[in-house]
């Protein structure tokens, strides 16, 4: 049922965890099944130099984080932003159908970290 590769994000997640130093933090919860995931970025000249997350959501959440947190660590934000969860299920080698929004999660929670970091950019 599941890739080889959901299997491995998911019993090794990669950047799982909190950032003390974080500019950027955006937490959202899923509509479908009410899980929940926390993104902490550090962006430094347009670029999120690191970056970790938390989530209450179940294994295909776990995985679809996990990659996407390795897919965005390192690029600008531009980039960040134009990551879908899309291609964040293809780079797992594809999630069942009745899996895919929880891939949404990642893709949501990645938005609106850097959506609070532009809205504390302003105040400052
Ligand atoms: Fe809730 Fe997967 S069932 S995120």
């Amino acid at each position: 049922m599941y890739s080889d590769k959901v299997m491995d994000h998911f019993t090794n997640p990669r950047n799982v965890g909190e950032l003390v130093n974080a500019n950027g933090i955006g937490e959202v919860g899923n509509a479908k099944c009410g899980d929940i995931m926390k993104i902490y970025m550090k962006i430094e000249n347009d670029t999120i130099s690191d970056i970790r997350f938390k989530t209450f959501g179940c294994g295909a959440a776990v995985a679809t984080s996990s990659m996407a947190t390795e897919m965005v660590k390192g690029k600008t934000i531009q980039e960040a932003l134009d990551l879908t969860n899309k291609a964040v299920a293809e780079a797992l080698e594809g999630l069942p159908p009745e899996k895919l929004h929880c891939s949404v999660l990642a893709e949501e929670g990645i938005k609106a970290a850097i959506d609070y970091y532009y809205k504390r950019q302003d105040v400052q």
